[in-house]
Formats: C-alpha cells, sequence, structure tokens
C-alpha cells in the first residue's frame, strides 16, 4: 500500500452556492483543503466588496466547529463594475481575484462581458494594482464547435488581451485542452493555470459511455484523450504554471438529471484523492505536493499551509447521492471507487 504525506492543499477554484446548500460543500472542502478560491457566480453575482464580505460570513458559518478553513473570495466582472472597486477589493485584504465570464459561457454567467472592451478600464486598474484576473476561457459564439471553444478564445480574446495588458496577471481556469497548455507555457511568468481533477482522469468518451451520462457534464467539456494526457503531463510535470483547482460545481440531482441539465460535476467529496489517483496513474505523486500546496500559494502570494495530511492507497465506495440541503446531490464516482482515502 503506498502512502503520502503532504503539506495541507488549497483548492484554487471552487464552487460553494450559497444557503441551505453551504454545509455540504463547505464540510467537504474544508476536511480536505485549508483555504479556497471561492467562485462567485451566484444570483444575483457577488459583484462589489461589500457582498463579498457577506458570503464570506455566510461560508464561515457554514463550518463545522472542528474544522478550519479560510475563504479566499473574489469579485464577478460586471459590465458595470467601477475600476475604484478594485481599490476597495484589493484594501479589504480578503479579495484575491476578479472574475471573468464571457456573458452566457456557463452556469449563472449571464451576468458577465458580452464585449471586451466594457470592462478595459477595469482590467487597467487591476494591472497596475497586480489583482490577478480568473478567465473562464471559451467564446460564447454559437457558430464555434461546443469542444473548440476553449482553444478559440485564446486567439479570439485571451492573446488580444495579453497584448492589450502585458502586466496583467491571470489564471486561465480549469483548462481543458493541449493548446491551453502550449499557450500558458508559452507565456509570461504571471500567467498560470488551475486543472481539475475530472479533466486529469476522464476523456469525453465518459460523456457517453453506455449512454447519455449527465453527471460528467461540466464546462468547459471533457475533451478526447489526447488533450487529458497533455493536461496530465503539465500537472504532473512540477512546472509552477500549473495548479489545483478543482473545479467543484454541485447541482442537485434533478438540475442534472435534466432535459436541459446543468453543467458542473462535484469532487469536493473526494477531491485530493482523486488527485492523488490521477498523479498516481502518472507515476508522479511526488509531485502532488507542489502542485496543490504550493505552486497556487506562490501565485497568489499566499504564505504555505503549516498542517499537513496523509492519504493511503486503500480503495473506499463512493456513496450513490449525498444530502445537499433539502435535495439531493450525485457525487463524482458515485457508486463507484476511489483508489485513495484520506489516513488518520
Ligand atoms: C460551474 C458552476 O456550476 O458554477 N459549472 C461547471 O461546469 N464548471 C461554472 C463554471 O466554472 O464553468
Ligand atoms: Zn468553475
Amino acid at each position: 500500500m503506498q502512502k503520502l504525506t503532504i503539506r495541507c492543499p488549497d483548492d484554487m477554484h471552487l464552487h460553494l452556492r450559497d444557503g441551505a446548500n453551504l454545509k455540504r460543500s463547505v464540510a467537504d472542502s474544508a476536511y480536505r483543503f485549508a483555504r479556497a478560491i471561492v467562485m462567485p457566480n451566484l444570483v444575483p453575482p457577488i459583484s462589489n466588496t461589500a457582498q463579498a464580505l457577506g458570503y464570506r460570513e455566510r461560508i464561515l458559518s457554514a463550518l463545522p466547529a472542528d474544522l478550519d478553513f479560510e475563504p479566499l473570495m473574489t469579485l464577478y466582472l460586471t459590465e458595470t463594475l467601477s475600476p475604484d472597486e478594485i481599490v476597495v477589493a484589493q484594501q479589504s485584504g480578503f479579495i484575491h481575484g476578479i472574475k471573468l465570464y464571457p456573458a452566457g459561457a456557463t452556469t449563472n454567467a449571464e451576468f458577465g462581458v458580452s464585449r471586451m472592451e466594457r470592462v478595459y478600464p477595469v482590467l487597467e486598474r487591476m494591472e497596475k494594482l497586480a489583482m490577478p484576473l480568473l478567465v473562464h476561457g471559451e467564446v460564447v459564439d454559437p457558430e464555434v464547435d461546443a469542444f473548440d471553444r476553449e482553444a478559440v478564445f485564446i486567439e479570439r480574446e485571451l492573446a488580444p488581451l495579453m497584448a492589450r495588458f502585458p502586466g496583467l496577471r491571470i489564471v486561465f481556469e480549469h483548462i481543458t485542452t493541449r493548446e491551453a497548455v502550449d499557450f500558458v507555457r508559452g507565456g509570461p511568468a504571471h500567467l498560470v493555470a488551475t486543472v481539475t481533477a475530472h479533466h486529469l482522469l476522464l476523456n469525453r468518451n465518459a460523456l457517453f459511455a453506455g449512454g447519455m451520462r449527465p453527471h460528467h457534464y461540466c464546462l468547459p467539456l471533457l475533451k478526447r484523450e489526447s488533450h487529458r494526457q497533455a493536461l496530465l503531463e503539465a500537472a504532473t510535470s512540477g512546472d509552477p504554471k500549473f495548479f489545483l483547482g478543482t473545479d467543484s460545481a454541485p447541482h442537485t440531482r434533478h438540475a442534472k438529471e435534466s432535459a436541459c441539465g446543468c453543467a458542473g460535476i462535484y469532487t469536493a467529496h473526494a477531491a485530493i484523492e482523486l488527485y492523488a489517483e490521477a498523479f498516481a496513474s502518472a507515476n508522479a505523486l511526488s509531485r502532488l505536493e507542489v502542485f496543490a500546496s504550493q505552486y497556487g500559494a506562490d501565485f497568489y502570494g499566499l504564505p504555505y499551509n503549516s498542517e499537513s495530511m496523509a492519504l493511503e492507497e486503500i480503495a473506499v465506495e463512493v456513496p450513490s447521492s449525498l444530502f445537499f440541503g433539502e435535495e439531493a446531490l450525485v457525487p463524482f464516482r458515485a457508486g463507484e471507487q476511489l483508489a485513495w482515502r484520506l489516513s488518520s
């Protein structure tokens, strides 16, 4: 049996939701991660500092008494966000990034940006203040094939944006393609990327294994095997530009198993275990710690966590469904096995 002890990790891209649904996701994440960059795509969106501070308090109130967890807050970049709000956000000490959703690109992205020019003044201020821009990197053009939306975004939006704001710190979130890996590698040191566990473990065949698999539907979509391999190679290479961000995104069973199902995969119940499995598959367990616990902190200018965590290679079954407020949530690997577990 393999065992592994690492410094406590951070999840640099996480959806916690709100209200009655907070308890489940906060507890699962806090059990594994010391800190997380919390996504602002609520309805209405978290689009100013006061809202983010209120949301932070609700997250902390949902935290089980025996766990420590620091939510690292973000703001949703709407077309009406003012550049001065970036100053307020930074001075608060609690806001670590501003999230760009191309309008309509994903869950609750309708409040996002439809024309990049409209947010140039905000981006200019962010560049000046070194406030990171967290990018959902997909075009929404319906003419573009759904599997090409990330690659096309790089050419149409991201590269021109970086040419206009060369000093802007950017996280290319939940990358899914070889094109994104190459672009991040070839870019400046302040262009980095998060990689999810599910994109390291699955290719797009998982969407259609024996029938339609709504619980494998997320955005950006799973891609073909050659892309999964490029992601796995990048994540396990020890390159500080690639670090952990689960994009764990819970939706109720009803919202997923529907004629028009929501995008999002819930991995928070087993996130670090799933990354361990992916890294073990590439014979790279020795590089899990830098990916999970150091490179993200380095980018965000945070101290490393002082606690450590132990994992062991023992199979455990995942329940077929979890409690999620008043509803049910189908987790990743529901009814199947995980190869790793946390050791007590
Ligand atoms: C996320 C969600 O449900 O909030 N869904 C997803 O498929 N990843 C939004 C996002 O990060 O795209
Ligand atoms: Zn996300």
